[in-house]
């Protein structure tokens, strides 16, 4: 573990990096956040895996630039100079990291990109292949910040000065490698002096809105104020939330979008209020290969998240059931739009996500 100077803003430390030198993904430790902050550097694919597992790094984006260091560092240390052997290898490394989490695509579409490089390099020499690797993996952090810019971009518009959004989870700077994408808006607002008023659900069970959301908001300058996630429909009720901002870690073809469990309350909520719900994706969690909400796999976590963490002693009784799904579906008829590094996709979902992706191909980022 790396000591770090506590005095420093939490914007200033880098969410993933890579630290080649020492054959090491460096992350910060967002489960000591916001008590401590700790980086941390992992070396093996068991260490890289559980720092997923546990959400010590979270949050769509940040997971996929994980993956592509972590599968790069394990490419690295696979000795041979056989394509088939080296290529074997890396499937099976590869294989493992994705298993690590279900329902975030990120993870799935950078491991994928990263076993492209090979595929697309493999008659060069393995040494080769693995500097390739690399620059893909560095290509890929840096692409994350300028999509999340674009994003808050696009986002901005569909707000006004002194505005009140409501978010959900972390979606912020935290889960990805710079501004964040339901925060991209938020932090670009910020400095041109929007003075957005920004409410935080707290977000059982990981509190990811309350330790992680609010932390990174405050620490800006943000005027935030967090809320239990049961206090959404009382805000909305009195006027004080002009849209919701959300994140997402699978985006299906006709628009159902697979975000932290409670996204889908907050939505309906907002519905019944006549608050518009945009959901902030980078086409790298849109997934066209998947049809509908019901075709994603949801995360179930473990009981103890409910019953017992973060309190002195458990605050339930022992052995009793728990349902712990780590994210929802919100339906895509609940969603005002879906903001994208290409533009804003509009319903019918079906349609306009076709459209974004045919501009990707024409353009990159
Ligand atoms: O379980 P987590 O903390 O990884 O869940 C994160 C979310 O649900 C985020 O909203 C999503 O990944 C988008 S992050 C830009």
């Amino acid at each position: 573990m790396d000591s770090t100077d506590q005095k420093k803003n939490i914007m200033e430390y880098e969410t993933v990096a890579l630290d080649d030198e020492n054959s090491a993904l460096v992350i910060l430790d967002q489960t000591k956040l916001p008590g401590s902050t700790e980086l941390i550097s992992l070396h093996t694919g068991e260490e890289i895996w559980d720092a997923i597992y546990l959400l010590k790094v979270r949050g769509a984006p940040a997971i996929g630039v994980a993956a592509a260091f972590g599968i790069y560092l394990l490419a690295k240390g696979i000795e041979t100079r056989d394509y088939d052997v080296f290529y074997r290898e890396f499937c099976k490394k590869k294989d493992y990291l994705n298993s690590a989490r279900p329902t975030a695509v990120n993870l799935s579409w950078a491991l994928n990109r990263m076993e492209q490089v090979c595929v697309a390099s493999q008659n060069l020499p393995v040494a080769e292949i693995k500097q390739k690797l690399r620059a893909e993996a560095i290509a890929m952090k840096e692409e994350d910040i300028r999509v999340c810019k674009a994003i808050g971009e696009y986002g901005l518009t569909l707000v006004k000065p002194g505005d009140g959004i409501l978010t959900h989870c972390n979606a912020g700077q935290l889960a990805t490698c710079r501004y964040g994408t339901a925060t991209a808006p938020i932090y670009l607002g910020q400095e041109r002096g929007y003075n957005f008023r920004v409410f935080a659900d707290e977000t059982r069970p990981l509190l990811q809105g309350a330790r992680l959301t609010s932390y990174e908001l405050h620490a800006s300058g943000v005027d935030v104020t967090l809320i239990c996630d049961n206090m959404s429909a009382t805000v909305m009720r009195n006027g004080w939330v002009n849209a919701v901002f959300v994140g997402c870690d699978r985006v299906a073809a006709n628009g159902d979008t697979a975000n932290k469990i409670g996204t889908s309350v907050v939505a309906t909520v907002a519905k019944r209020y006549n608050v518009p719900v945009y959901i902030c994706a980078p086409t790298s969690t849109i997934d066209m290969s998947t049809a509908t909400g019901a075709d994603i796999t949801i995360e179930q976590r473990p009981a103890h998240e409910v019953t017992d963490m973060w309190y002195e002693k458990p605050m339930a009784p022992a052995g009793v059931k728990v349902f712990n799904p780590a994210f929802d579906v919100t339906d895509h008829d609940l969603i005002a739009g879906i903001v994208t590094e290409y533009g804003i996709a509009r319903a019918p979902y079906t349609e306009s996500l076709k459209e974004i992706f045919a501009q990707k191909k024409v353009k990159t980022f």
